[in-house]
């Protein structure tokens, strides 16, 4: 990829082909009005759609329920190498991406997009940001699109995230390579919450999150597997008893493993 109109690749459009692999998402599309749209400015465009492509978000993405487009850093570096990073001000190891090169691929991935932060959030992917959350998917589903910046090496030069009014937001307590992961990640928990992605609309419910609690455990067939039954009760066809029998097991599991969430549901923020 060398000239400009190489910069942005789009996913997804109204048209169905039964055999669409993901990379076949990835021709040019039109904007497609009131579809969701997640835009991502990274350094590998190939990574994408990677796991958006399967299953259920693919199947959306084929039908433009949302749509997805890459930028790719590079194509916005400078000189005839195309840098986009640069060795940290004030020494240090590692190198940064350069604030002139990530506001080009901004420029770029932001157009036609509303400057209203509200509507349309511009994120970039941090260790060092606010924990991404389900109360966070709620919030990036019900706006009109964002904006990824996937940072590599060190991060992201502070002035141009400024600039900006970027939000920094994390996947977690630990460093990964680069915030490819942490978007395909977000986008994924913000896209099943759209109208239409998912077929039953009572999954996103009663899931994890969704009412402050972790969810209860899960059985299938068969009743008896290696000698461990599915619980009686589950198979009473009482659903009074089975609602209650759910609700103690997600307050057991969550006091067990996130006496946090707990806390907040007390204090009336969960
Ligand atoms: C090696 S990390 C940079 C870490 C940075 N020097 C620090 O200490 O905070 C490179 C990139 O990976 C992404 N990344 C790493 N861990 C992440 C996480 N937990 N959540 C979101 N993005 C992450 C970010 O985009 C980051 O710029």
């Amino acid at each position: 990829m060398t000239d400009e109109t190489d910069t942005q690749k789009s996913h997804g459009r109204l048209s169905i082909r039964a055999s669409l692999k993901p990379r076949d998402l990835m021709e040019e599309k039109p904007r497609l009005k009131g579809a969701w749209e997640a835009r991502i400015v990274t350094l590998f465009p190939e990574a994408f759609p990677g796991t958006l492509g399967l299953s259920l978000m693919g199947k959306a993405l084929e039908m433009g329920l949302w749509r997805l487009e890459t930028h790719d850093l590079r194509q916005f570096g400078e000189g005839r190498h195309r840098n986009v990073d640069d060795t940290p001000a004030g020494g240090g190891a590692g190198m940064v991406l350069r604030a002139d090169v990530v506001d080009r691929a901004l420029h770029a991935a932001m157009q036609d997009a509303p400057d209203d932060r509200a509507r349309w959030p511009v994120v970039y992917l941090s260790p060092r940001g606010r924990p991404f959350d389900q109360a966070t998917a709620r919030r990036f589903a019900a706006c009109d699109g964002l904006t990824l910046l996937c940072g590599r090496f060190e991060g992201v030069d502070q002035r141009v995230l400024d600039h900006w009014g970027i939000e920094e937001v994390s996947l977690g307590d630990f460093v990964m390579t680069g915030g490819e992961i942490a978007a395909q990640a977000m986008i994924d928990a913000a896209v099943r919450l759209r109208p239409g992605v998912l077929g039953n609309q009572a999954s996103t419910e009663e899931e994890s999150f969704s009412d402050g609690l972790l969810e209860h455990p899960q059985y299938t067939r068969p009743a008896l597997w290696e000698g461990r039954e599915i619980p009686a009760v589950l198979q009473s066809g009482n659903h009074g008893e089975i609602a209650r029998w759910r609700r103690a097991e997600a307050e057991r599991i969550t006091a067990e493993r996130r006496p946090d969430l707990i806390e907040k549901l007390r204090k009336g923020q969960g």
